[in-house]
């Protein structure tokens, strides 16, 4: 199984799927990690899956995505920033240890038809994303391909993510390592509108650009990348939660 930072370096979003059912095992797996999500965070995160091969269980814009969905997760959680970015960090926990499984994933907020689902929404939540789950194709179709080159083709360089007064390349490594891993994750429309502060020896992810309501998504995910790159750097910790929240090493 591959760790969580060989998980953050293979990752891509996954729009191109195999006619194949996740083995009941694996499911199990995923199930027991969302379960253990949910218990965590307060958050409604919910499996839905097909038992058998066929009609896909959700319908994806065929403009966007290939090949049949048997599996997805259906992220629910409040409206409020605080639960977005709830949303965020722990979803992004999910599709890691999905990649870790070898499946593939990809974040969907807006490109699949909404009525083609039945989820539990509890009053006052709402489905934020969903992720869709299951076995890439050996070869990634060339639409595909072209799909990820030109929303990629926006990405910001490394030290565009830092804001400080030291110059990128003498941060210390945990900080470089945080960042690589940002700019690895995914983002809505891959606005990458996340920044690392550092000053005094300290850590703040920030939100620098408003996307499209969904800032909050993309700050819960930079925050479990940045985590995940600074452990592997020898930074164990986390972040308090909110925007220009603090990094808190262990
Ligand atoms: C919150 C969120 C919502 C997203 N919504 C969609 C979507 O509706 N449709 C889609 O095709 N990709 C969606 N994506 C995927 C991004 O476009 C993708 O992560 C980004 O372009 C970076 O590419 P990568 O994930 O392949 O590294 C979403 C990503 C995030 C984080």
């Amino acid at each position: 199984m591959l760790t969580e930072w060989e998980a953050i370096q293979t990752r891509i979003s996954c729009r191109s799927y195999q006619d194949r059912l996740i083995e009941p095992e694996v499911l199990g797996e995923i199930k027991s990690c969302i379960d253990a999500l949910n218990a965590e965070s307060g958050l409604h995160f919910q499996l839905l899956t097909a038992g058998e091969k066929g009609q896909s269980i959700i319908k994806m814009s065929p403009a966007m995505f290939s090949g049949p969905i048997y599996t997805f997760a259906a992220l629910v959680g409040g409206e409020d920033p605080v639960s977005s970015e709830k949303v965020g960090y722990y979803g992004q926990k999910l599709v890691l240890y999905a990649t870790r499984l070898g499946l593939g994933t990809c974040w969907v907020a807006g490109t699949y038809d909404k009525n083609s689902i039945t989820v539990d929404v509890p009053e006052g939540e709402k489905v934020w994303d969903v992720i869709p789950m299951g076995y890439a194709t050996d070869k990634v179709p060339l639409k595909q391909k072209m799909i990820r080159a030109a929303i990629r083709k926006s990405d910001r360089k490394p030290e565009q993510f830092l804001e400080s007064d030291m110059g990128y390349a003498d941060t210390p490594e945990w900080i470089r390592k945080g960042i690589e891993a940002i700019l690895k994750g995914p983002s809505a429309v891959n606005q990458q509108p996340v920044n690392i502060v550092y000053k005094d020896g300290k850590a703040y992810a920030k939100i620098w650009k408003d996307g499209r309501g969904l800032q909050y998504n993309d700050l819960g995910i930079a925050k479990r990348q940045f985590e995940v790159g600074a452990a592997e750097a020898g930074m164990t910790g986390h972040f308090l939660p909110g925007d220009e929240a603090e990094f808190i090493p262990e």
